[in-house]
């Protein structure tokens, strides 16, 4: 990959910015942030495409997540994306959405990146750079877990349009939440709001809701942050079973669906 042109000092938070590909048109572009790791961060991503997608918009995936990709295998995609002079083209899943993944450039997908931060950094915003997304309405960006300086330098790269917040319960209770709500504060990207998941089962017999891990506290949570809260995930095995499977494209619930309508309203020109 070529090198690319934002190595730039400044301080003012515009002067990092990265150009995308001159042959892309990306509408929005939405990042996909948690606190830590293992809380559906990446599920959420894909599943905010895979419902965008559903309502025939043109939709992109960038898995920012080097370290600890996972969003090819819940497409179900693999081999290499292919470039020209122009740059690197993404891969498509079954319903056409676009992906670009670390594990879609490695030869050995399972081979773990043990690279510095400044690099893995420089790849994430060549994804943006050099990657021919085309014509996209929502790119959905997986984020680095945490709040550390390889999410720092993406969101200062990538020019983010809003930020979705995955939670965990756990993570209410330890104020994670309120470090990655800081960082996008201090970067003054928009909250778009909370996606809280795993905090529930739904029973599949009588459709009552049970809170394994006592009542939520992210209504509270959202409250004292002013956010809003867009949509509880519960611990859905057809879930576990889809992203196991590669077939996510597959999922049918419907508790992301005012989660979706509340971002394409938002975003309405
Ligand atoms: N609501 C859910 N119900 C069942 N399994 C889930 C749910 N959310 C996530 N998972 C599973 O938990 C694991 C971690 O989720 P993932 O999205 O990869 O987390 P992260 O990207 O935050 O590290 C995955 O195997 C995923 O399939
Ligand atoms: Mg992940
Ligand atoms: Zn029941």
């Amino acid at each position: 990959m070529q090198q690319t042109s934002c190595e730039s000092n400044q301080s003012r938070r515009t002067d990092f910015l990265c150009e995308t590909n001159e042959r892309n048109h990306i509408k929005k572009v939405v990042a996909v942030l948690s606190g830590k790791g293992g809380v559906g961060k990446s599920l959420a991503t894909s599943l905010l495409a895979v419902m965008m997608r559903r309502k025939g918009f043109k939709v992109g995936v960038l898995d920012a997540d080097i370290t600890g990709p996972s969003i090819p295998k819940m497409f179900d995609v693999k081999g290499r994306v292919e470039g020209n002079e122009y740059g690197i083209f993404p891969k498509r899943t079954h319903n056409d959405i676009q992906i670009m993944s670390i594990n879609l450039l490695l030869d050995k997908a399972d081979a773990p990146v043990i690279w510095r931060g400044p690099i893995i950094a420089n790849t994430v915003k060549q994804f943006w750079t050099d990657v021919i997304w085309g014509d996209l309405d929502y790119l959905f960006i997986d984020m680095p877990p945490g709040t550390g300086d390889v999410p720092l330098t993406v969101f200062q790269s990538i020019p983010l349009d809003g930020i979705v917040i995955v939670t965990s319960p756990q993570d209410l209770v330890s104020l994670i939440v309120k470090k990655a709500y800081n960082m996008a504060k201090e970067m003054h990207i928009p909250i778009l709001g909370l996606i809280e998941n795993m905090s529930y089962i739904q029973c599949p017999d009588c459709d009552k809701r049970i809170d394994i891990f006592g009542k939520s506290k992210v209504e509270e949570a959202a409250k004292e942050m002013d956010l809003k809260l867009l949509a509880q995930l519960p611990l859905d095995p057809q879930i576990s079973m889809l992203s196991d499977k590669g077939e996510i494209e597959k999922y049918d619930a419907t508790y992301l669906d005012e989660c979706i309508n509340y971002i394409e309203n938002k975003f309405r020109e």
